[in-house]
């Protein structure tokens, strides 16, 4: 069994590495789309976590989504002639998945996708349109939780599906105590366990609206204690070509993008976290800190019917007002497996996929 693995984009980086490590002596191809290249959003990922160089960076970098996704496209085909795969691993939702999803889909390369499954219902979002295409055209959908199925179900999708848990709850598990350990980022910050609130803002709805993102800053602003934001280099420029949203307030520190060990640390002494993220909202989740969530709608409905997440959008007075608020949650439901998803990938991979053609690999 011969795996080419895609990714592009920093959650991909995360998600991908305890893969990785369960594909074990399996022959594997990583490539990297190049989606994401800046330092902070790529490299240090491979630096720190146990995830092997790329065999391939496409270098695809930024542009229009049809520019992205074709220039991809291209690149991967390429791939797949010189490499002849035979499953194609693609992750989450970005431009790079969609990519990988449509080239493996037309060629004879089974597409295996994680997380599969995941709906926020709003077509708007770049990332809605990647997941439900790639899950459409995937042989083997592997889903993070139940309900994840039952949406599949629902749109008639029900071969080749595995429900297995969610892969950035083993990442989380793999790293929590070594940032607990190692980690230094609350000293270089001058913040302490409990006393602060962490906020990542990057979704394309929040950044590209002016509205929106100064109503963020205002709720981030009058926030209950000190804001820590490692701002995605779109917000970062965003910001500054807004013209309504003035100076940025002392009490909203604004850093770089920080490494995953660094982020999870944050994330861990966080007395609340404010994001737009998908991956943010259940790594809050398995830490225990609150989450308010910057949009109208998420993927991961778990959360917040558990108690620890709440949706507000992007109002000012919502935002500070439920970061002050006591979250009164007694008991917490697994819905996401208990960090095994990635063994259990390898798993699936190993008896449904091999020397079998690609129609009885499927089905079995
Ligand atoms: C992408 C994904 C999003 C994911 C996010 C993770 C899509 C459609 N979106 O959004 O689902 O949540 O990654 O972080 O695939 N830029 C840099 N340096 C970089 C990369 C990007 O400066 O290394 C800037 C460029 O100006 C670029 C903009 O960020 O135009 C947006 O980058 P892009 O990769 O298109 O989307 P993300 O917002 O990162
Ligand atoms: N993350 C990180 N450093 C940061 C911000 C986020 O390492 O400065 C990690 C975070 O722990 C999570 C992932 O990046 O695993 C989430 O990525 P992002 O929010 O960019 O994308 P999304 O999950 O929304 O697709």
């Amino acid at each position: 069994m011969k795996i080419c693995s895609v990714v592009g984009a920093r959650p991909q980086f995360v998600k991908a590495f305890p893969v990785a490590e369960a594909l074990g002596a399996h022959e594997r191809v990583l490539v990297h789309t190049g989606q994401h290249y800046d330092r902070k959003l790529s490299d240090v990922f491979f630096e720190e976590l146990p995830i092997p160089e790329p065999d391939v960076n496409l270098g695809v970098g930024s542009g229009t989504h049809a520019e992205q996704t074709a220039a991809m496209i291209e690149e991967l085909d390429t791939v797949v002639t010189r490499e002849s795969p035979d499953v194609m691993l693609v992750y989450g939702d970005t431009n790079s998945t969609l990519a990988g999803a449509l080239v493996a889909a037309k060629r004879d390369v089974q597409l295996a996708h994680v997380e599969a499954g995941l709906r926020s219902d709003n077509r708007a979002m770049p990332e809605e349109i990647n997941r439900v295409l790639t899950d459409h055209c995937s042989d083997l959908l592997f889903a993070p939780s139940e309900r994840a199925v039952e949406t599949l179900a629902g749109e008639g999708i029900t071969d080749g599906v595995h429900e297995v848990g969610d892969v950035t709850c083993d990442a989380l598990l793999a790293v929590r105590e070594r940032a607990r350990e190692r980690s230094r980022v609350l000293d270089r910050l001058g913040q302490e366990d409990g006393e602060y609130i962490l906020a990542t803002v990057h979704r394309a709805a929040n950044t590209e609206n002016e509205d929106r993102l100064a109503a963020i800053v205002a709720g981030l602003a009058d926030a209950p204690l000190p804001v820590v934001l490692p701002a995605h280099p779109r917000t970062t420029a965003a910001l500054k070509a807004a013209e309504d949203i003035g100076a940025i307030p002392d009490s909203l520190q604004l850093v770089d993008p920080v490494g995953y060990l660094d982020f999870v640390r944050l994330l861990d002494g966080a007395e609340r976290v404010a994001t737009d993220s998908g991956g943010v909202q259940k790594e809050a989740f398995y830490l225990d800190t609150p989450c308010v969530t910057m949009r109208e709608e998420t993927e991961w409905v778990e959360t917040v019917e558990a108690g620890w997440n709440v949706l507000v959008g992007a109002d000012a007075d919502a935002i500070s007002r439920n970061l002050d608020r006591r979250f009164a949650v007694s008991t917490k439901p697994q819905p996401y497996g208990d960090g095994d998803a990635a063994e259990r990938i390898v798993r699936t991979l190993e008896r449904t996929v091999g020397t079998a053609p690609v129609e009885d690999a499927v089905r079995g």
